[in-house]
């Protein structure tokens, strides 16, 4: 019975999220909560894993369907055992089955596993709680043994003092889950058809119930509100924070760093306050990030120092660079070893060979810039046409004078020099100093303007 199929309960309204986009799409680190879910889900290897979602969501499949899970509609929503039931023509029956939710995101692979382990039977994911309020109990025997799980709104009230409550992931044998789904009633409080009462089902038959507890609390924290869920937020912040740190990063503030995505540090990486790390980035040994910087889908080499406010997406940095304050980086950007990007520089879909500067209040758009270039401040790449863009050549050692235009496509021939303030539409020789302002002039005995008398 290695065969493992999955189920994923996200056909809840979500109600008190007060949105209209299903409550499972809503992001937690920069990821849907049922994108959490499947990915743990899927760090199983599971045969098949089934999403339960509801009316109006259709949103789920739709944002998840590369997972290659099948999604099934339960409509209408008339408990969790009815949600269950609706996937289980999806599994096969020498299998077991294992049912997750789609608002309980942190779940990690290691309590799963763990389930896994537990032994054949029934296995139930349990936490003791100070508050055992809303959830349901797990009532077990003189002997220790579970015998039921009571729903607190069924509950006697010596039963409502059990701490211990059911998370509602389990894993169960299909062919048995499938028997015992298809003898539930809904003659209880709710009128629901209740996923817990094949608990007591088990027991009647001599299974045995086995009970894991999460490695940790969050893993089984429920959505239910934005309040709830930035509450989580700032949980899973806090322990990726701490991963990092345990490390050796330095982070200023741990409870000022938001990680959206996958964030590799090499050693004595330095991160100031505030910043956001989106995607797959990659900082080299030595890195140093400045305040409030936010930083997508990137490889920062070594030694490059990061000055704040900067903002680089989809690019690639080299070795001991320096970037910032307030630079951007846009997609498609490659900075070779020691490049300077200062204030106010954007900089697309180009790459800056080595040791070249563009310092100050620039754009240099589709454009290849060659080593040991300086770009003088104020510097603008003219690569748009209104309809199409064009490239702009710069090699090496050229040197351009401060606002500078260069109306693309235009090349810029070695060790040329570019005199400050021309428009160059025309290819430059290298070596030579092209310049396209008109000669300086002086107008003798001219007066300015006077106001003029009523
Ligand atoms: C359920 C458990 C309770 C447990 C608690 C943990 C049952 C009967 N009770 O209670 O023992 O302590 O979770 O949070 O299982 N869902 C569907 N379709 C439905 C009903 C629910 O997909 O018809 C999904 C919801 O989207 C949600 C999950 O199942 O993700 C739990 O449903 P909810 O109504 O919140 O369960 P509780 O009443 O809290
Ligand atoms: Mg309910």
């Amino acid at each position: 019975m290695n065969l493992l199929n999955i189920a994923i309960l996200a056909a809840g309204k979500g109600t008190r999220m007060h949105s209209d986009k299903p409550k499972v799409l809503h992001e937690l680190a920069g990821k849907p909560l049922v994108q959490h879910v499947l990915d743990s889900a899927m760090s199983l290897q599971p045969t098949q894993i089934c999403v339960v979602y509801g009316h109006g969501g259709e949103a789920v499949p739709q944002a998840m369907q590369h997972y290659g899970a099948k999604f099934v509609i339960q409509e209408p929503q008339l408990g969790t055992g009815h949600a269950v039931l609706q996937a289980m023509p999806h599994f096969v029956d020498n299998s077991r089955t294992l049912v997750l939710y789609g608002d309980v995101p942190l779940i990690q692979h290691n309590t799963l596993h763990q389930m896994q382990q537990a032994g054949g039977g029934l296995t139930l994911l349990t936490v003791r709680l100070n508050n055992p309020t809303g959830y349901g109990r797990i009532v077990r025997n003189r002997q220790g043994d579970v015998q039921c799980i009571v729903e607190e709104k069924d509950a006697t009230p010596e039963q409502r003092n059990i701490k211990e409550v059911n998370t509602g992931i389990m894993l169960a044998p299909t062919s048995k889950l499938r028997s015992w789904l298809g003898k539930l009633g809904n003659n209880n409080a709710q009128g629901e058809y209740y996923l817990t009462d094949i608990v007591a089902m088990a027991v009647k038959q001599g299974l045995t119930v086995h009970t894991v507890q999460p490695a940790h609390h969050w893993e089984v924290e429920g959505i239910n509100s934005k309040v709830q869920l930035a509450n989580l937020e700032r949980i899973w912040q806090q322990t990726i924070a701490n991963r990092m740190l345990a490390q050796g990063v330095t982070i200023y503030d741990p409870a000022r760093i938001d990680v959206r995505g996958n964030l590799v540090c090499g050693r004595d990486v330095e991160i100031d306050v505030g910043c956001i790390f989106e995607g797959e980035v990659t900082l080299g040994d030595r890195v140093r990030v400045g305040a409030y910087s936010v930083i997508s889908t990137a490889t920062i080499a070594q030694d490059t120092q990061i000055a704040p406010f900067s903002h680089i997406n989809d690019s690639e940095v080299g070795a001991n660079c320096h970037i910032g304050p307030y630079a951007r980086l846009r997609p498609g950007s490659k900075l070779h070893d020691d490049a300077h990007v200062g204030n106010f520089v954007e900089i697309k879909n180009s790459e800056i060979g080595r040791g070249s500067k563009a310092n100050h209040l620039s754009y240099i758009g589709d454009s290849t810039v060659g080593s040991r270039v300086n770009i003088g401040a104020g510097t603008i790449t003219c690569n748009y046409d209104g309809a199409n863009k064009f490239r702009t050549i710069i090699e090496d050692d050229v040197f351009i004078g401060s606002d500078t235009q260069l109306v693309a496509p235009v090349t810029v021939g070695k060790g040329a020099t570019i005199g400050a303030g021309s428009t160059i539409t025309k290819d430059t020789p290298p070596g030579e100093l092209t310049l396209s302002r008109s000669k300086q002039m002086t107008i003798a005995g001219w007066k300015r303007p006077q106001k003029g008398k009523k």
